[in-house]
């Protein structure tokens, strides 16, 4: 709470008093897309490249939500102008898109003014994701492959990001089994590698770079990243059918998501991936993204492990104060 607001359906509203319908098609089917965009220094990062995303989620969905994309970018800018005033200058943000049908109509009823699409844009501080995650860039992950699959895309496509995420939950849970911590990676009905649950990945093979063509994965906004800054770094890579076999003669395995950039894997299905550190091209490409945003993600996410605790402390404190007013 913390004085955040939310963008709601049209208003703006305190981010306790924005709350979903049990009736939302959203919670009956999952029937939801969404979008996670970071700033960096207080600026969006790629966030048109998010919002088309989210469109072509919405067209598969065939969900008119009601708002331009150029709409949805200005409420979403109006969104964190808002908020960013609630932090101290530096902290960046989670910007979040959620956008179901609405209600399921046959409880349609309970809105005589009409059944409107369920849009939602928020902001929150990325302390608490970036915070916890500051020792895997030293550490690194450990990869393993679950027993649950990626599905094809002409079952569902995992080019639309929506909130249908049980095969993903359930590849975690998985992961977890076989290794507390571990990170998931889905094989298709192929047996080709696709993607993380939340997360892109790359093999490093004697300096160039492969990763799963996109047949059947979300096309990662920071795997496009990773595309652009690999050609202007020059270091070779290509979309292709990888393999197990593959995974275990990179010499680096790296993977890619919005908040946190690029990690490196430290090992694949329990054997060490080159001498299990943050390798050269990981470095490199680590080096370039900084330099494109403007900051440090790496030393951003130690200050703000550093900074949690109290930052947690003084948020549950003003959240307390808020609701014995109220
Ligand atoms: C299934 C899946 N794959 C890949 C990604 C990485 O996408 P991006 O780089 O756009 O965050 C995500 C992000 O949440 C995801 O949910």
């Amino acid at each position: 709470m913390a004085g955040r607001v939310v963008y709601f359906s049209g208003e703006f509203v305190p981010e306790r008093e924005a709350r979903v319908s049990i009736f939302d098609c959203a919670l009956m089917y999952g029937d939801m897309a969404f979008e996670m965009t970071r700033t960096f220094d207080g600026r969006s990062f790629k966030l048109r490249e998010h919002l088309e995303r989210l469109y072509g989620s919405l067209r598969l969905l065939e969900i008119d939500c009601g708002l331009t994309i150029d709409e949805m970018e200005e409420q979403t800018q109006l969104t964190l102008e808002k908020n960013q005033a609630t932090e101290e200058e530096g902290m960046d943000w989670w910007i979040m898109h959620d956008v179901s049908r609405g209600p399921l109509p046959v409880y349609g009823s309970l809105w005589p003014e009409g059944v409107k699409p369920t849009v939602t844009i928020s902001t929150w501080p990325l302390i608490t994701h970036m915070g916890p995650f500051a020792e895997k860039y030293t550490r690194g992950v450990d990869i393993v492959v679950p027993a649950q699959q990626a599905l094809p895309a002409h079952l569902i496509d995992a080019k639309a990001k929506t909130r249908s995420r049980m095969h993903y939950k359930l590849a975690e849970l998985q992961g977890q089994r076989i290794g507390e911590g571990s990170w998931p990676v889905m094989f298709d009905p192929d047996g080709f590698m696709a993607e993380g649950p939340g997360w892109n990945i790359f093999l490093v093979h004697e300096g160039a770079i492969s990763t799963p063509e996109p047949r059947n994965i979300l096309q990662g906004v920071s795997r496009a990243t990773v595309l652009e800054l690999a050609a202007e770094e020059g270091i070779p890579l290509v979309e292709r059918n990888l393999g197990r076999y593959e995974a275990l003669q990179a010499d680096e395995i790296f993977c890619t998501s919005t908040s946190y950039c690029i990690v490196h894997g430290r090992s694949f299905e329990g054997q060490v991936v080159g001498d299990g550190q943050r390798g050269p091209v990981v470095e490199r490409l680590t080096e370039a993204w900084r330099q494109r945003v403007g900051v440090d993600m790496i030393q951003q996410a130690h200050d703000y492990a550093a900074a949690l605790p109290a930052w947690l402390e003084n948020e549950q404190q003003a959240n307390r104060s808020a609701l014995a007013e109220a």
